[in-house]
C-alpha cells in the first residue's frame, strides 16, 4: 500500500479486542509481572516503550521510509528529538550543522557544545564545496541539515551531500519538519537519521507537542539514541502519541493543500512593491529551485517569507494589519499564521528585521491573499492601520519557540 494509504488508515489495523478502526490509547505506566518473572510482552516500564507511541512510530516509519529497515522513536518534543541524536555523539566529535536552521536547535547547540565538549562548527550546507572542505576526516561524525531552512528557506541538496558525506564515513541527520514525508524522505536520498518536530506539520493541528528521530537502519547508534531517551524519560504521553496518529491520518491533504497555497501567495506576491522579496523554494526565482524540484514531490510546502520594502516598521504594521493570519509563533497548523521572527529570537537573531514568516493553512487560499494585499496596502499608505504591535525587535529575551 502507498503511504497515503497507509496514513489514511492508520495502518489498517483493527483493534484485536473490539474489532474498533481506531487505535485504543493504552495509558498504562507499568505492566504486571508474571509468577515465572516474565512480562506479557516483555514491557515493564513506559519510559522505555509504550503500545500507542509504538503504534504512532511504527507508522510515521512508514511513511519515511516505506518497505526499509527504517526504525522511529518518539520524543516529548522536536527538540528532545533533536538534543537526542547531539547527546548520543561523544565529547570531542566534530559535528557540522546548516548555518540557516531552527533557531532553538541552532542556541541549544551553540550552549551545550561547550559543556559536553562537541566540537560544533555552523557551515553553508547548501554550499557541497564549502562542506567539503568542512569536513574534517575520522573526526566528523555528524554532518545536520535541515531543508527547506528556517526561516529563509534555504535548500540543501541532501542526495548530494549524503554522498559527500558517505565518501568521509560521516554520518548525515536530516531535519524533515517542514518537507515531511510527503514531499521528501530523507533516507531514501541517502541520509542516515530524520529528525521531526511533530509538533507542526505531522500532528497539524497546534495541539500537540512531540518529536520524532527514524533511523536507516538499527545500529549502535540508534541504540544509544534509544537509551538516551528511555533514560532522559525523554518520551511523549500516550495521549499526546494516540493525537498524532489522528492528526498524520489528513497528512498527505493538509500538506498538499497548504503546499498549493504557498505557492499560490508567493506567486502573487512575488514583485509586489511593498515587499523586498519572497521566500519560498517553488518559485522559478529561488536559487535552489531546480533542487526544490528534485528533492521535493507534489509541492515546496506551505512555509514562506515575506521581506518588506520599507523596513522593520513597515513589517510591524503588515503584522499588526492582517485579520485572517492569525499572529501566532510555530507552524504546520490548520490555520495560517504571521510572526516576525527577530523578536521572537531575541536580539542576538541573524533573521533581518524586515522579514515575516508565514505558515500557511488550510484556509480558502483567496481569503489569505485578499488579507495580505489588505495588509501590504496599509505600508503603501492607502489606509491607515487599526493597530499596531510592538515594534520589531522591541522585545528584548528570546521566546525561545
Ligand atoms: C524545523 C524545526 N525543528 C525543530 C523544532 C523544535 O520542535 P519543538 O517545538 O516540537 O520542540 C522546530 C520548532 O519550531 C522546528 O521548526
Amino acid at each position: 500500500m502507498s503511504p497515503e494509504t497507509l496514513a489514511a488508515q492508520a495502518l489498517g489495523e483493527v483493534d484485536p479486542l473490539s474489532g474498533g478502526l481506531t487505535p485504543v490509547i493504552n495509558p498504562s505506566t507499568n505492566y504486571e509481572q508474571q509468577p515465572d518473572g516474565s512480562y506479557w510482552q516483555d514491557r515493564v516500564y513506559t519510559r522505555a516503550d509504550n503500545p500507542t507511541y509504538e503504534h504512532a512510530e511504527r507508522l510515521l516509519a512508514a511513511l519515511e521510509g516505506p518497505g526499509s529497515a527504517c526504525a522511529c522513536a518518539l520524543f516529548a518534543s522536536g527538540m528532545a528529538a533533536a538534543t537526542a541524536v547531539f547527546q548520543s555523539l561523544l565529547p570531542g566529535d566534530h559535528v557540522l550543522v546548516s548555518r540557516v536552521l531552527y533557531w532553538g536547535v541552532r542556541k541549544w547547540l551553540a550552549e551545550f557544545a561547550l559543556t559536553w565538549g562537541l566540537d560544533v562548527e555552523f557551515t553553508d550546507t547548501a554550499d557541497l564545496d564549502v562542506v567539503a572542505s568542512a569536513i574534517r576526516p575520522g573526526r566528523t561524525r555528524l554532518l545536520w541539515a535541515e531543508t527547506p531552512a528556517n526561516p529563509m528557506w534555504e535548500i540543501t541538496d541532501l542526495a548530494a551531500l549524503c554522498d559527500l558525506a558517505h565518501s568521509a564515513g560521516v554520518r548525515v541527520a536530516a531535519d524533515n519538519t517542514v518537507a515531511t514525508p510527503v514531499l521528501t524522505r530523507p533516507l531514501e536520498l541517502g541520509a542516515d537519521l530524520v529528525v521531526h518536530s511533530a509538533t507542526k506539520y505531522l500532528n497539524g493541528h497546534s495541539d500537540v507537542l512531540a518529536g520524532a528521530v527514524l533511523t536507516a537502519r538499527p545500529d549502535p547508534f540508534w541504540e544509544r539514541i534509544r537509551s538516551w531517551r528511555r533514560n532522559a524519560g525523554a518520551v511523549p504521553g500516550p495521549f499526546e502519541a494516540w493525537l498524532l496518529q489522528r492528526g498524520m491520518r489528513t497528512l498527505f491533504l493538509r500538506v498538499h493543500r497548504a503546499s498549493d497555497s504557498a505557492l499560490a501567495i508567493a506567486t502573487h506576491f512575488e514583485g509586489h512593491p511593498a515587499l523586498k522579496a519572497v521566500l519560498y523554494p517553488g518559485l522559478a526565482s529561488h536559487p535552489a529551485y531546480q533542487i526544490a524540484a528534485r528533492q521535493m514531490n507534489g509541492g515546496f510546502g506551505g512555509m514562506l517569507s515575506i521581506r518588506l520594502a520599507g523596513g522593520p516598521g513597515d513589517a510591524s504594521a503588515v503584522l499588526a494589519a492582517v485579520r485572517v493570519f492569525r499572529r501566532a509563533t510555530s507552524l504546520g497548523g490548520v490555520e495560517s499564521l504571521i510572526e516576525h521572527r527577530r523578536s521572537m529570537e531575541g536580539p542576538s537573531s541573524p533573521v533581518p528585521g524586515d522579514l515575516l514568516r508565514l505558515s500557511v493553512g488550510i484556509e480558502a487560499p483567496g481569503d489569505l491573499i485578499a488579507d495580505l494585499e489588505a495588509a501590504l496596502d496599509v505600508v503603501r499608505g492607502h489606509t491607515a492601520p487599526a493597530a499596531r504591535g510592538p515594534a520589531p525587535g522591541e522585545e528584548a529575551a528570546p521566546r525561545w519557540t
